[in-house]
């Protein structure tokens, strides 16, 4: 591994000297080098190789159970200012947080490998990419970095003497003292913490292995600090999946979506079509987040800044998602999903029966009757976009795909109907920045509980989410043919509890309604909240379903709305200062229809 970049020399001299690692090593990217962290790690106890026969150069891991998810209530923007990370953000004054960090990193790594990750979010080179360089004392986040994104020389190539990186420091916070052994999951719940400094478009974080918390090129640096630099720079980057839908005639129309975390962005990122539904096809671009910006004609473009899925494993079967099962087939890591008598892997939903006997996520003996789920509910596959069947064959251009429409979308057990269309970009725009969601096992917190999260974004902003609806606002100037924005809602139940609609390969009904609405081929009915498709407005082939079914599918109550009117009113009051006329105009012109 070679570089000239002097400011990455010197920052990685400096973190040795504060984080006193006991050795360094410069990642490559490679199988091999991947192939003797695995052997370690499976030495050490923190790893099992699975089965070659069932699941080739596939791993498990199980974490500490007090580290399972991403934790917002740990998560910093630390502007200089805090009016610029809003009331939506978690805030400390920038000195005295490096102070505390600076505290926190002394000597962490003692007795362990300090790993240098070098990183390109995008194809390496694309105009659209960046370049980021993790260091980490966790094998385990090298071998899932190498996975999640374009790890290696070639991205120190791309860097230059003088090129770009954001700076991404990370920690399990647990030194190895003399002698002592390590556990298989080291971290540090007590001290946890994941900085943003988005000025500096820098990244610490503290005390967790998992997901979002550390592998920094993810959440912390694709969303938090690109966010930051889109709305600089004049693009987007969005929590949304991109995929390709191509009708019978060949015509390929690209569109993204954003659903909050664990709301079926990879399911509808790999749908499989109804068999009925004869020509119509999807494929894939992402799973979670798009990078977006106007090319110089003014056409929106987006590129999947990662080349690995990082997906909920629980749900996920040959029935529901079998383009996921195909990605997670070999070259995987599994984390905290339950492990088979025969050297396999097993989640809830994967399979009708149960396996008679498994080792659970916590490592106990497990049986059907048992009381207890096998896998944690955000159990995960990290598997390679190669693997991906349905994979689009743009996945890596450089200058990305045109976008003809935004979905958002949330998980609604009532009022929300399945699916409407936005009357236009500004009240598009005051759509996603209303959405609701039930939270989900994802992050920390109640499950179930309903939540205001804008655009999916709630956790991901970097910056006062008021200035980033204004930036949405903006970016119109700058683009000649805005995308339509849709809402979709799979999730709305009877008063039984029982799903209204079926999902996943059904969503295709709708999606092909929104493809033929940019087209101007489909037609719709106007309502209070946008346009809705009529039940004749919608391919049936190959489903019995009744349109008094779909009536109260898309059904939708005055009183029910204005009451939801009326609560997004109260998450805008919290930023009334900053907060975009345009918006407050749509939500006068709403509860005046609503009334
Ligand atoms: P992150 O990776 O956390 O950002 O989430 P994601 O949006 O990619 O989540 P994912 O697709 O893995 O969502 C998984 C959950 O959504 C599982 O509980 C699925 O059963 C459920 N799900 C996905 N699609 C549908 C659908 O069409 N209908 C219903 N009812 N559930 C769905
Ligand atoms: C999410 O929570 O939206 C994820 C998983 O995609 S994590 O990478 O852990 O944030
Ligand atoms: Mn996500």
């Amino acid at each position: 591994m070679e570089t000239k970049n002097r400011t990455l020399v010197r920052w990685v001299e400096g973190v040795v000297e504060l984080c006193k690692p006991e050795k360094v090593h410069w990642c490559d990217g490679t199988q091999g080098e991947a192939d003797t962290l695995f052997e370690e790690m499976i030495k050490g106890g923190g790893c099992v190789r699975l089965n070659p026969d069932k699941r080739p150069n596939g791993y498990y891991f199980r974490s500490d159970p007090r580290d399972v998810a991403r934790v917002e209530s740990r998560t910093f923007i630390c502007s200089r200012k805090k009016e610029d990370a809003g009331p939506t953000n978690n805030w400390e004054d920038a000195l005295e947080m490096k102070a505390r960090l600076n505290g926190l990193f002394e000597g962490c790594m003692r007795g362990r490998t300090l790993y240098v990750i070098p990183f390109s979010m995008g194809p390496i080179g694309s105009p659209l990419s960046q370049v980021g360089v993790e260091l980490t004392d966790s094998p385990y986040v090298v071998v899932s970095m190498r996975i999640m994104a374009r790890v290696g020389q070639q991205v120190l190539d791309a860097l230059g003497e003088n090129g770009f990186f954001v700076p991404c420091l990370h920690s399990v916070g647990r030194p190895l003292l003399e002698g002592e052994e390590d556990v298989p999951w080291p971290c540090n719940p007590e001290n946890l913490y994941i900085v943003h400094f988005p000025e500096e478009r820098s990244i610490y974080s503290f005390g967790s292995g998992y997901g979002g918390n550390a592998l920094l090129g993810k959440k912390c640096f694709a969303l938090r600090i690109a966010s930051n630099m889109a709305r600089d720079e004049g693009w987007l980057a969005e929590h949304m999946l991109i995929l390709g839908v191509e009708d019978p005639d060949g015509n390929k129309t690209y569109v993204t979506a954003a659903f909050p975390s664990a709301c079926g962005k990879t399911n509808f990122a790999m749908m499989i079509p109804p068999k009925a539904m004869n020509g119509w096809k999807v494929t894939t671009v992402g799973d979670d987040i798009a990078w977006i910006k106007p090319d110089k004609d003014g056409v929106l473009r987006a590129i999947n800044p990662e080349s690995g899925f990082f997906g909920v494993a629980p749900g996920t079967s040959y029935e529901t998602n079998p383009n996921a099962m195909e990605c997670c087939r070999r070259d995987s890591i599994f984390t905290n999903v339950a492990l088979t008598d025969d050297g396999d892997v097993w989640w809830e939903g994967m399979t009708k029966t149960p396996p008679h006997h498994l080792i659970d996520w916590q490592g106990r003996d497990w049986s059907p009757d048992c009381g207890r789920t096998a896998a944690h509910s955000n159990a995960r596959f990290t598997a390679p976009v190669k693997n991906c069947p349905c994979l689009d064959e743009a996945f890596e251009d450089p200058y990305g795909v045109p976008i003809k429409a935004f979905i958002y979308g949330g998980r609604r057990m009532s009022d929300i109907p399945l699916v409407f269309q936005a009357f236009d970009w500004v009240h598009g725009v005051y759509t996603g920045a209303t959405m609701g969601s039930e939270r989900t096992a994802a992050a920390e917190g109640k499950q179930g509980e309903l939540r205001r999260d804008p655009m999916a974004m709630l956790p991901f902003c970097g910056y006062h989410i008021a200035d980033y609806f204004g930036h949405y606002l903006e970016m119109a100037k700058q683009v000649k043919e805005l995308p339509l924005i849709f809402h979709v809602n799979w999730f709305r139940k009877n008063p039984q509890g029982q799903f209204l609609w079926a999902g996943f390969g059904e969503n295709m009904r709708v999606l092909r309604w929104i493809v033929e609405r940019v087209e101007g081929k489909a037609s719709a009915k106007e309502i209070e909240i946008g346009w809705i498709p009529r039940y004749e407005d919608l391919d049936w082939r190959g489903l019995d379903y009744t349109e008094s079914q779909w009536n109260e599918l898309m059904s939708v109550n005055k009183t029910h709305l204005r009451q939801q009117t009326l609560q997004a009113s109260e998450f805008f009051s919290l930023l009334y200062h900053k907060l975009p006329k345009e918006l407050w105009l749509q939500e006068q012109i709403l509860l005046a229809k609503l009334s």
